[in-house]
């Protein structure tokens, strides 16, 4: 009998300029949750991409079951039953569910798929699971929350016994990530064993057998779940220990800033998502904004950065009316972005870090001068920008696309940070970032409002909202029900006024 289905012994891989995975060991048993936990840039992506084929390490072995193995490319992996949830979806987008879930895998022997039996497949293996999707919907139709979920089938439709899943619960709402934590139980039952890496340590005390820490490529150790919590994993983690609370001063409100009236926005479908919304951020405050994911929020952001049209309505910045005017425009009057989607747009992934780090501001002094780029200026911009916010990059020069999940956030919220705008709208900024890069963005935020900015912060995460918000706005159905004060309301009324109820004590402010 063999304990471990899967072991990973003393693994390195190097990368130009850096050593990613330094002698490190992981060992899965079979039918466990097993946590892989560290700072971002760690390198744990890096060892779950050895695991799947998709890099080679210089030294170590894999074992699977007991059996030395190489794994040369991905379609070993999956011969050998091992599947992976990338950080970043690798879906097709004008493809279907089914489509997506059969593409690339061996077909039968007369050579072809059978489309309608596969989606048969598809359908068995989603009941089976509770994964629920639709066969035949386009990937670019469906929430991200589904997307996943194709993922998933994906590797189960290849016969997968070893999951890995590379921060599932990061692009999740909170409903979603309960849904998710119900499917890997109900996998690890059927006898799958699973790798999770996630930032949250509440996850991980909550469904996770062991944990595999490594702190700047170099393997910590294994802790088991029952015999540990969350200040001491993150300690072995970030190296000291961690302050979970923000530290914050009473805010000084000062003029409005942002002030938003009869607000409406469209959405893909062409049915409002915004629909008659009021809001006002003042200079000096943070205004974070709670709701169930898909209540206007995104389509909210979107209006009042320029990136999607407004049908009708005002939104006035320092007085100024923007609506519908161009994303530059509304940069230009003084506003900042953390996007929600860092892919889509925070960064030109192909463009180096430094190139990224003047995105909105590379026409303009100091960075040109008449027509020219001056590229001494960019990437001296660039080198202060990644030590002040601790970008763990090889250099300037290194494309965003090689950077890890977090770090990439980190460059944008640095950008965006640094230009010092009056308006700062922060969508999850701290998605995929690990605790200790949680802190140092927390009180960057709270620095920038005591600077006399005004901050508009989304977030899925209720805990960010309490801690940073002075004012908190729900948001229903693509109105602001209700705005309340943090000290005086809890997760439980929070709730309840997200879910469209009402609140006790008073009416609608
Ligand atoms: N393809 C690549 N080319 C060059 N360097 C890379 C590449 N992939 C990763 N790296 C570097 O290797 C290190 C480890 O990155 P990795 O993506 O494994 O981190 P991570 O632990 O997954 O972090 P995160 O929590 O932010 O996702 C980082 O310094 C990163 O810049
Ligand atoms: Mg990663």
């Amino acid at each position: 009998m063999e304990e471990y289905v899967i072991e990973m012994n003393n693994i390195r891989k190097e990368f130009p300029g850096i050593v990613a995975n330094d002698n490190i060991t992981l060992q899965l048993k079979k039918g466990e949750i097993h946590a892989l936990l560290g700072e971002n840039g760690a390198g744990k992506s890096t060892l779950m991409n050895v695991l799947f084929g998709l890099y080679q390490p210089e030294e170590g072995e894999i074992k699977v079951k007991g059996q030395p193995v190489k794994i040369t490319d991905p379609n070993v992996a999956n011969r050998l039953g091992i599947g992976m949830v990338h950080q970043h979806f690798m879906l097709v987008h004008n493809f279907t569910v089914t489509e997506n879930i059969i593409l690339g895998s061996e077909p039968t022997k007369s050579g072809k798929i059978n489309i309608s039996d596969a989606a048969k497949k598809v359908d068995e293996l989603s009941k089976q699971y509770g994964l629920s999707v639709d066969p035949y919907a386009k990937i670019e139709d469906i929430s991200v929350g589904m997307q996943q979920r194709v993922e998933i089938l994906k590797t189960l439709y290849r016969g997968a016994e070893i999951l890995i899943f590379d921060e599932p619960t990061a692009v999740l709402t909170p409903q979603e990530i309960k849904e998710l934590i119900q499917i890997m139980d109900r996998l690890v039952k059927e006898g799958k064993s699973i790798i999770l890496i996630t930032h949250k340590l509440k996850e991980i005390m909550e469904v996770c057998d062991r944990c595999t820490v490594i702190r700047k490529g170099k393997g910590i150790g294994t802790v088991n779940i029952s015999e540990t919590n969350p200040d001491h994993l993150a300690e072995l983690m970030v190296g000291r220990e961690v302050h979970f609370k923000v530290d914050k001063k009473e805010a000084v409100p000062k003029d409005v800033e942002l002030e938003i009236k009869d607000l409406v926005v469209m959405d893909a479908r062409n049915i409002p998502s915004v629909n008659g919304l009021n809001l006002s951020v003042k200079a000096g405050e943070i205004l974070g904004i709670a709701g169930v994911d898909g209540n206007g929020q995104t389509e909210l952001i979107e209006g009042i950065t320029g990136l999607r049209k407004v049908k009708s309505g005002s939104i006035k910045i320092n007085g100024k009316e923007v609506v519908n005017l161009s994303s530059r425009k509304i940069t230009e009057t003084g506003v900042g972005h953390i996007p929600q989607d860092r892919h889509k747009h925070g960064l030109v992934l192909d463009y180096t870090i430094g190139e990224n780090m003047v995105l909105q501001t590379y026409y303009q002094k100091p960075f040109s001068k008449s027509g020219i780029l001056n590229f001494n200026t960019i990437y001296e911009k660039a080198k202060q920008l990644i030590k002040e916010y601790d970008v763990r990059t090889p250099s300037e020069y290194t494309p965003a696309r090689a950077l890890s999940g977090g770090n990439q956030q980190k460059a944008i919220i640095a950008r965006e940070v640094d230009r010092s705008p009056s308006l700062l709208i922060a969508a999850q900024p701290t998605r995929g970032l690990d605790v200790g890069a949680i802190e140092f963005i927390h009180s960057k935020l709270i620095e920038e409002r005591d600077k006399g900015k005004a901050v508009l912060l989304v977030s899925f995460e209720l805990d960010e909202i309490m801690n940073l918000s002075d004012r908190i706005a729900v948001i229903y159905e693509g109105k602001i029900v209700a705005v309340v004060d943090p000290k005086e309301t809890n997760e439980q009324e929070l709730g309840l006024l997200m879910a469209g109820g009402k609140r006790e004590s008073e009416g609608v402010s």
